[in-house]
């Protein structure tokens, strides 16, 4: 009887330590957030992390986040240092949206909701929502974009193009590529649109981890061997601002922005400061303007509505599909930024100072 009592004695004491130790435990982690960024390199990144992180604290939530130098195994060590601190949700911007399917499981097995940021994430059921901009239609800006200023609808041509895509690991890229297609490969078929290199597989023109010295690269050869003669390059497709800075350098390097030989028309995304910059001086053509405010707050929405058990606001459901589920969806709407609405779009709206745009 004395040893069943102190038996029990210990069981009691033992499960009452441990229920104090969860309790200190849950209440440490009972708002966390995890936020993973796929890199500081790039000016965007920054200001959704931090955006995020501020508009998440106001809210009253703790905030864990990280930057991976654009580094998969990295990111998957910060995910996994997430799951271990019970974050309650994650929210991930990867780098390779294929890459992350067994820490998704992980995140799955603790209880934790997943949700996409910018970029879908790839070949798993554990994604709980997508928050974007319409990625196809960013496309479908820059492809409108070069078919307005070079007037193809109206013009005979033929005129000359070069095309770019982002990083094949980016699933984004193929909406953008889809989406400028959709516009310019009519005209292409057509013969108004010439691609002089005949480089238009996305494959080819894809350029790894939206990296600019290799966008640079890329067109250096165009020009050494497809414009030499001084054929006239007409316009190039860039599908964000860290491509359009490589291409810009290459083409001021091979003597462009002159009046004999002027910039061609030059798509990008992001109004990332340098590219404001370059269209304020006729470098760059235009930006599409994703406002990573706006991004932010629907993101802190749906964080809410999961920590409180219900559905978050989606608006498309029947877009992006991953290889095995389509995940629900809330898609921000893209805009364009030229020379003549810049300041409206993006100094009046307090995204940036006009120092912020000095020259
Ligand atoms: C984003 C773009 C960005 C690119 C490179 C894409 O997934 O949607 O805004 O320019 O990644 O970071």
């Amino acid at each position: 009887m004395k040893r069943l009592i102190s038996l029990l004695l210990v069981l009691a004491l033992a499960g009452s330590f441990a229920g104090c130790g969860k309790k200190a435990d849950e209440k440490a982690d009972e708002n966390l957030i995890g936020v993973a960024m796929p890199t500081q390199s790039l000016q965007r990144w920054n200001q959704d992390g931090a955006n995020m992180k501020m508009m998440l604290e106001e809210k009253g939530y703790k905030v864990d986040l990280q930057y991976a130098n654009n580094d998969v195994n990295t990111q998957i060590q910060q995910l996994e240092n997430m799951i271990t601190k019970k974050c309650k949700i994650l929210v991930i911007a990867s780098i390779d949206g294929s890459a992350l399917t067994e820490v998704l499981r992980k995140a799955a097995e603790n209880d934790i909701k997943v949700i996409a940021y910018d970029r879908l994430l790839m070949n798993s059921e554990h994604v709980d929502y997508y928050a974007t901009f319409d990625n196809f239609k960013v496309g479908v800006i820059q492809g409108q974009y070069i078919e307005e200023k070079l007037g193809l609808k109206e013009n005979p041509g033929p005129f000359n193009i070069e095309l770019f895509a982002g990083s094949p690991d980016d699933n984004n890229a193929l909406f953008f590529n889809g989406g400028a297609m959709s516009i310019l490969q009519p005209y292409i078929d057509e013969g108004k649109l010439v691609v002089p290199s005949g480089q238009t597989e996305f494959s080819i023109i894809a350029i790894h981890a939206w990296n600019s010295a290799t966008a640079q690269a890329r067109m250096d050869n165009l020009i050494t061997a497809h414009y030499a003669d001084g054929k006239k390059l007409d316009a190039v497709l860039s599908p964000n601002d860290s491509l359009a800075i490589g291409i810009i350098t290459s083409l001021t390097n091979a003597g462009y922005g002159t009046p004999e030989k002027p910039y061609p028309i030059i798509t990008g995304q992001d109004c990332d400061k340098a590219n404001v910059k370059a269209m304020i001086k006729g470098q760059q053509s235009m930006s599409i303007f994703k406002d990573t405010r706006t991004l932010a707050a629907k993101v802190v929405e749906m964080v809410e509505a999961i920590m409180k058990g219900e559905e978050a606001p989606v608006n498309d459901t029947e877009t992006y599909y991953n290889g095995v589920k389509l995940v629900p969806s809330y898609l921000c709407e893209p805009v364009y930024a030229d020379i003549n609405n810049y300041k409206e779009l993006l100094i009046d709206s307090g995204y940036y100072t006009e120092e912020d745009l000095q020259i």
